[in-house]
């Protein structure tokens, strides 16, 4: 016995391909979705993630538009861009890569972004409506989860979820997912003093610190369905999660693995986002 693996490469092509066929016909009509990135600065991670937000974009129909600028770029001359972007009726779907130079205050640059335009779902205006369970754009690492849960065939309402993390960007929206979905939700942290006692009571597990072997196989009920967000490195330099997988799968009915998880979806996500902002643009 063990868990199944929950193949988020495979899910994530098959959400590509309909994402493919919906920007086609978008397209046909003159209405060709589309995604602007900026970034700032210099930093090697995110120019990887950019470059792939942008080919995934060409791989699926999606027109895309990259702005790349030095660190030196004021917050006013960010601004301006975020207001030329945000007046362009070819985008739909308007993001800053974090994080930022130090003199940019993202929080401004953020909710300088057309709340219809907000892709990542990171502005408060996207969050306020999460929280009020009102129709908007959700974060993508979260959504996705909740597309990776559902790809089980678990009923998630009234299921116990235990979220380990408290991000903006993936614990708290991923507990009003939930919520939303009808499960029992407990947020759990790092000034949560037993952790083991509420993730041993949990039907879906998503852990999400950056800290690796959080999760580990005792802390875990039998069946329960585990979404490991972290990227981690072992002591090896491999890419590893939150989750001891190894031990975990042993016990839990359900496992994302890492690579090959979560991590497909975020991107994945980001094209559904952009593809829904230009669906309720066109009417
Ligand atoms: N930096 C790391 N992940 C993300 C993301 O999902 N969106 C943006 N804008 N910046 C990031």
């Amino acid at each position: 016995m063990g868990a199944q693996l929950i193949d988020g490469k495979g899910l994530s092509q098959t959400i590509r391909r309909g994402v493919a066929e919906r920007a086609r016909a978008l397209s046909a009509a003159g209405r060709q979705p589309g995604l602007a990135v900026i970034l700032v600065g210099d930093d090697p991670a995110s120019a990887v993630y950019v470059r792939n937000k942008v080919q995934a974009c060409a791989e699926n129909g999606l027109h895309s538009v990259l702005e790349t600028y030095p660190a030196s770029l004021s917050q006013a001359e960010l601004l301006a861009r975020v207001a030329a972007l945000n007046a362009d009726p070819r985008i739909h779907g308007l993001l800053v890569q974090m994080p930022l130079p130090r003199h940019i205050d993202p929080q401004a640059v953020i909710a300088a972004i057309d709340p219809r335009k907000d892709v990542d779902g990171f502005s408060v205006h996207s969050a306020g409506q999460l929280m009020s369970g009102l129709p908007g754009l959700r974060p993508a690492t979260p959504y996705g989860c909740m597309k990776l849960i559902e790809s089980t065939g678990t009923a998630i309402a009234g299921k116990h979820a235990v979220v380990i993390g408290r991000s903006n960007t993936v614990g708290k929206p991923m507990a009003l997912l939930l919520l939303q979905a009808n499960a029992t939700v407990t947020v759990c942290h790092s000034a949560t003093p037993d952790l083991a006692a509420h993730t041993r009571q949990a039907d879906i597990v998503v852990a999400a610190v950056g800290r690796r072997n959080t999760l580990t196989a005792d802390m875990v009920k039998p069946g329960a369905v585990v979404i490991d967000v972290g990227m981690n490195r072992n002591d090896l330099g491999k890419l590893c999660g939150d989750v001891d997988f190894d031990g975990v799968r042993q016990v839990a009915g359900w496992i994302t693995p890492v690579p090959g998880g979560v991590g497909p979806m975020t991107i994945t996500m980001l094209l559904v986002n952009t593809l829904e902002a230009a669906e309720r643009t066109a009417g």
